[in-house]
């Protein structure tokens, strides 16, 4: 949702913004621009419509706009249509203030009506524009420094911002602040880095700073300062980022989605062994106690995206193991809800970046209603990871296409771990159950390897329904979890309209969707589920689709129902979604890819999505 980055140092700034622009065209990728200056010369902006390369062509890959000194954006619209007028930085007329900013500022139609009436004028419909230019007013208005005119400013605007601004009289600094938007700072060399996530600038510093919320920096050459909104000095320890820098190349493959869907192994072994030491799940670093779990009365699941879906797998898991009541929640409906909590409830946010605008207010609410919070997150040091009681990190490393699949994974096994456990400490299991569940759980990255294995069959596949129209997916309890993650992709990247549903209530009026050739793909991995989902797929056989089964290994006679088989691992049925995702993810790659999309940055999206 739009991503910013700074640069001051020695070097020329323009390759070093544009590389790390490249690293963040995740967040957003509709329009550029970076603004460059030389000592107290005026800025150099250059600004492009559409893909990064555009700016990279502009600037001669950056070597054609000098100066040791800039900030950079690649943007995901939200106010005003992508254009290069649109694009970030944006300006007071003088120059006096440029900036880039990822957010949203709530009030910018108040601003530009208020400023309007002091004499500015406005050249853009964004929202940064009255941001960038509510800062040169006040810096001018009370001829205060740049500090005080940002907390000004920031006092008396609603909404969200990362924001990096330069001003005239300050050559080789920029201006940072943050209110709920990412932004991470980094110092290596006598040069100073400043971007909305840590991959951006990992190729020179590990050594990264989080700023706070509604905090401000300075930065200078190998220099930064830190400043509350009273604009008084506080100190920060840097964190050491332990990722490398491969972690965020393709290595060989053709798009970081495959990349990513090879490393789910790794991902789901990682976040287990985080956990899980000498054949026992050990929740003290996530701070969990086993009263704190004992005492839980109900857990909320709140999420967007994928991380729903994760969500919707583990009420399934968790209510039968632990027989705890379990909800999940969009995020972006709980906040809003008046959410009537328990005082013993416990709510659990799952986000990979950490900062998704939605569950970080879903936390927020929690929060405030004194319930007990646990984030599972991928992004250390992100918002949601600080704001929360309790963090389970999942360790699935930098995840770059939009399209999540190893974070994801990742998830599932996190919330595996945590239901097993709260199963034991509810005394819902016994120790030989115990202990046979975990044995599953610990060999899933080896049969999620062995489930990778399959993907020829599943390209030749995907490359045949490369064309079609509409795709269905059905499944019954966790199979219907995995069927909305599957249609999730499916549609994400390859565009083709896709709809889940869980088996049973296709007939109550989505059936009628279905004509010849419609391809519906079934999961059936729960043994106990099995026939009714067989009786479903033989009802819109009748009505002419043309099925996929996705189901456990043994389970052959599914194939004198449907017309194409891929078969998973067994695995105790509450793990079934770590495996049946995989062939689900790869179908929606293969068929992106037949169709000649840009499969790690599908149209219109973004990964991480800052703003309500
Ligand atoms: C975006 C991404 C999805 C992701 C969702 C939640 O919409 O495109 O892939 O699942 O946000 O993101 P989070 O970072 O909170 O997991």
């Amino acid at each position: 949702m739009c991503g910013i980055v700074g640069f001051t140092g020695k070097q020329n700034a323009a390759p070093i913004l544009l590389e790390g622009l490249t690293r963040l065209e995740y967040r957003g990728y509709d329009s550029a621009g970076i603004a460059v200056r030389e000592g107290d010369k005026p800025p150099v902006i250059v600004k492009a419509k559409g893909r990064l390369k555009n700016l990279y062509e502009k600037t001669n890959d950056g070597m054609a706009v000098i100066g040791a000194c800039g900030i950079g954006h690649t943007r995901w619209a939200t106010h005003g249509e992508p254009s290069e007028n649109n694009a970030h930085p944006h300006c007071s007329d003088d120059l006096n203030v440029i900036g880039v900013h990822n957010g949203i500022i709530e009030s910018y139609q108040q601003i530009r009506e208020k400023l309007t009436r002091k004499g500015y004028r406005f050249h853009t419909e964004t929202d940064t524009e009255a941001l960038i230019k509510y800062i040169d007013y006040y810096y001018k208005k009370y001829n205060m420094g740049p500090i005080d005119a940002i907390a000004k400013t920031m006092v008396r605007i609603r909404g969200s911002y990362a924001l990096a601004v330069m001003f005239r009289d300050y050559p080789g600094e920029i201006f940072v602040a943050r209110k709920d938007s990412p932004m991470i700072l980094g110092m290596e060399d006598g040069e100073a880095y400043l971007a909305s996530d840590v991959p951006a600038i990992l190729k020179y510093t590990r050594n990264v700073y989080y700023i706070g919320n509604m905090e401000m920096a300075r930065l200078s050459p190998g220099k930064i300062t830190f400043f509350n909104l009273d604009g008084d000095e506080i100190e920060k320890e840097p964190t050491l980022i332990q990722w490398d820098t491969e972690a965020a190349e393709k290595g060989g493959f053709q798009h970081f989605m495959m990349k990513e869907i090879h490393e789910e192994p790794k991902a789901v072994r990682d976040t287990i062994h985080s956990v899980c030491h000498d054949g026992a799940i050990d929740l003290s670093a996530v701070g969990l106690t086993t009263e704190e779990i004992r005492n839980v009365d109900m857990i909320h699941f709140v999420a967007c995206g994928s991380a729903y879906h994760v969500g919707a797998a583990a009420q399934y898991v968790m209510e039968d193991l632990a027989r705890v009541r379990v909800r999940v929640e969009l995020a972006s409906e709980f906040r809003y809800r008046r959410p009537i909590l328990g005082k013993n409830d416990l709510v659990i946010a799952v986000s990979q970046s950490g900062e998704t605008a939605d569950t970080l207010a879903a936390i927020r609410e929690a929060k405030a209603q004194g319930i007990k919070t646990l984030a599972i997150v991928n992004v250390v040091g992100s918002t949601i990871a600080r704001e929360a009681d309790h963090v389970f990190y999942t360790l699935a490393g930098p995840e770059i296409s939009v399209a999540t699949t190893k974070a994801y994974s990742a998830q599932l096994a996190a919330v595996y771990l945590l239901a097993v456990q709260f199963a034991l400490d509810r005394g819902m299991v016994d120790g030989q159950t115990y202990d046979k569940l975990l044995g599953d759980i610990l060999r899933l990255p080896e049969q999620i390897e062995k489930t990778l294995e399959d993907k020829e069959r599943i390209q030749w596949f995907a490359a045949k329904f490369s064309g079609a129209k509409d795709i269905f997916f059905l499944g019954r309890g966790i199979d219907y979890a995995i069927a909305l993650e599957g249609s999730l992709k499916m549609k994400e990247i390859s565009y083709i309209h896709s709809e889940a549903y869980a088996a049973g209530e296709l007939k109550h009026g989505t059936i009628s969707l279905i004509e010849d050739g419609t391809l519906v793909v079934g999961v059936l991995t729960q043994e106990n589920l099995y026939e009714k989902m067989i009786s479903n797929l033989v009802e819109v056989k009748s009505r002419g689709a043309y099925l996929m089964g996705l189901t456990s290994y043994g389970n052959y006679d599914i194939e004198d129902t449907v017309d194409f088989t891929v078969y998973i691992p067994k695995t105790d049925p509450h793990f079934t979604a770590s495996l049946a995702v995989v062939p689900l993810q790869l179908m929606a790659y293969y068929v992106s890819v037949a169709r000649g999309l840009d499969v790690d940055k599908p149209r219109n999206l973004a990964k991480s999505v800052t703003v309500e």
